[in-house]
């Protein structure tokens, strides 16, 4: 929500600048007035596309280690595509639930987070193992899976 009201303010200031420079002035005050306002227009471009590379960088870094976490630690039982490795859950005598993007969408990440560090049933906990951060990441990757 936060992520939205900043897009939208940046979408505000942008166009509000953009908009202020369409006005053509002579004078020289005016031509000053001009080159600010290209130098302004040309910086909200780079804040923008800095903006998205940013997130990118960002994005990609939580999801390599998400991945990397549910791969060591999940994947046995959970399957890499999330939906269960029916061989482990026939021999432990569990069902595994899926954990795909599609069945995440549809539980609360509250509870969800609370399983990853508290472990469920014959799933352990894994709050000694992950940091809280990381239990996000892996949580984020697990909404990725099948999408
Ligand atoms: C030993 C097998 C096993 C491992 C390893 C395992 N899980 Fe689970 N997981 C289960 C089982 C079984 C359940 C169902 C628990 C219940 O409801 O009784 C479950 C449930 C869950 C749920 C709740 C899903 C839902 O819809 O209720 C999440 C989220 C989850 N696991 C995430 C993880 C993550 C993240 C890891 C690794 C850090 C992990 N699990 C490792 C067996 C495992």
């Amino acid at each position: 929500m936060q992520r939205l009201d900043g897009v939208r303010w940046k979408l505000k200031v942008s166009c509000e600048v953009l908009l202020y420079g369409q006005d053509e002035t002579t004078n020289t005050e005016g031509k000053h007035m001009a080159i600010r306002r290209q130098w302004i227009a040309s910086s909200l471009v780079l804040w923008w596309f800095g903006g998205v590379i940013l997130g990118a960088i960002a994005f990609a870094e939580a999801d390599a280690v998400g991945k990397k976490a549910y791969q060591k630690m999940c994947q046995s039982c959970h399957a890499a595509d999330g939906t269960g490795n029916n061989t482990i859950a026939k021999s432990m005598k569990i069902s595994i639930p899926p954990v795909t993007g599609a069945a995440l969408e549809k539980q609360d990440d509250a509870a969800m987070l609370s399983i990853i560090a508290e472990g469920k049933g014959k799933m352990p906990g894994y709050a000694k193992m992950l940091s809280a951060e990381e239990q996000q990441k892996v949580l984020d990757y697990m909404k990725t899976l099948g999408r």
